[in-house]
């Protein structure tokens, strides 16, 4: 099943449950939100997981973009993205996560073909990590895994989600699927074999500013699955760069830059991802959402020209980010030309930037001063300074 078929699958599938299926929001965060850019399907709906009421009803469903950069040191491993798209479904205050997790069993098995037996669930053990919470387990989606004979691990903090350090929060229930040869061998918790494909949270919980948890006053389900995980597990490959959403890449990085199969999967993570930002509005920036997108061009020059200084943005064929970009639900004309523009930038940045580090007041250990000096007279930020100083 291709990724088209499988985001196809999912929606029909919740559709035909009588859930609305939205839009899915963009990348960036609007003012005031306390992150830059939009990291679960959850997010954009905050609001109505509280209670505000949603005009679309109280079933939803939808393909949602998202972006982590918490992970970005983590990319390049088989399953971490950065840009990715979240399956995502909604109960706002409507059935509860005994009927969730049976309709996940349902489309897992007989929507995408998983055997059961490749099945295995995780539950929440009762501890948020935090002491004065006194939660008991959720021994209630423990007894639906148990009515499906899906075995269920009980555990700690790692199955309590939240979304930040205040807000709505749950129990969560992990669904994993066996992607080691042979027979299933041990729990999620003890073998990682078992690869984590959907969340389901019951958001019933609120945490206050004073660390307080209160009691929602409608609970609601909130699920996500990260589609790309889940074609890598259904087309059987060993890692996300296998699967078919980075079929163009493949085809043409190896040919254009030749590294070692490490370097391909974050150059295609991060111009994959430095594409979607592109398309949704955002330019290379000092600061905010601009200095992600900045961040992610920059590494991948880094890594281009650690091998050959003469590499260029330019080489690369329209058709992975155009692939790349219709994955995401997006177009963009202007992807070339802000890559681009960053490459020449950093390139001037460089230049100049070992020029001036090459002045006998910074051969030797530099001070905050001497950082504090060369960014803001030079636009040298630290990482820079600190990457052009280990050339040496
Ligand atoms: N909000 C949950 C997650 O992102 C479903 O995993």
């Amino acid at each position: 099943m291709d990724s088209e078929q499988t985001v196809r699958t999912f929606l029909d599938f919740f559709r035909d449950r009588g859930h609305h299926i939205l839009p899915g929001a963009g990348l960036v965060r609007p003012p005031g939100d306390p992150v830059l850019f939009t990291t679960s399907g959850m997010h954009p709906l905050t609001d109505y997981l509280t209670g505000r009421p949603h005009p679309a009803g109280r079933r939803l469903a939808d393909v949602q973009r998202c972006l982590r950069t918490t992970d970005l040191d983590e990319v390049g491993d088989p399953t971490h993205l950065t840009a990715f798209q979240m399956l995502g479904s909604w109960s706002l205050g409507d059935y509860d996560s005994t009927r969730s997790v049976t309709w996940a069993y349902e489309l897992l098995v007989d929507g995408y073909g998983i055997p059961p037996a490749r099945l295995h669930a995780t539950a929440f053990g009762g501890d948020t990590g935090r002491p004065g919470d006194a939660l008991g387990p959720d021994t209630a989606t423990e007894r639906a895994w148990g009515g499906l004979g899906v075995p269920v691990e009980r555990l700690g903090p790692d199955n309590w989600w939240t979304n930040g350090p205040t807000g709505p929060c749950g129990p969560d229930s992990e669904i994993f699927v066996w992607t080691g040869g042979g027979d299933p061998a041990g729990t999620p918790g003890t073998d990682p074999r078992w690869v984590e494909v959907w969340n389901h949270v019951s958001m019933c919980w609120q945490r206050g500013a004073d660390g307080s948890l209160h009691r929602l006053p409608r609970g609601s389900v909130d699920t996500g699955m990260g589609l790309e995980r889940l074609v890598t597990i259904l087309q059987g490959k060993p890692s996300v760069y296998d699967s078919d959403v980075f079929d163009a890449w493949r085809e043409v990085l190896p040919g254009l830059w030749e590294g070692d199969p490490a370097t391909h999967r974050v150059t295609a993570d991060h111009l994959r991802s430095a594409a979607v930002l592109v398309a949704d509005g955002v330019r290379p920036a000092a600061t905010g959402h601009g200095y992600v997108l900045r961040r992610l061009v920059r590494r991948v020059l880094a890594l281009l020209w650690r091998e050959d200084p003469d590499r260029t943005l330019a080489d690369l064929p329209p058709e992975p980010v155009e692939v790349s970009l219709r994955h995401f639900g997006l177009r963009s004309d202007r992807v070339r030309e802000v890559l681009l523009d960053e490459e020449r930038r950093f390139a001037a940045q460089l230049m100049r930037g070992r020029r001036v580090l090459s002045q006998g007041r910074f051969t030797g250990r530099l001070g905050e001063d001497d950082y504090a000096y060369l960014h803001d007279t030079h636009g040298l930020p630290r990482d820079l300074v600190d990457a052009l100083r280990a050339e040496r």
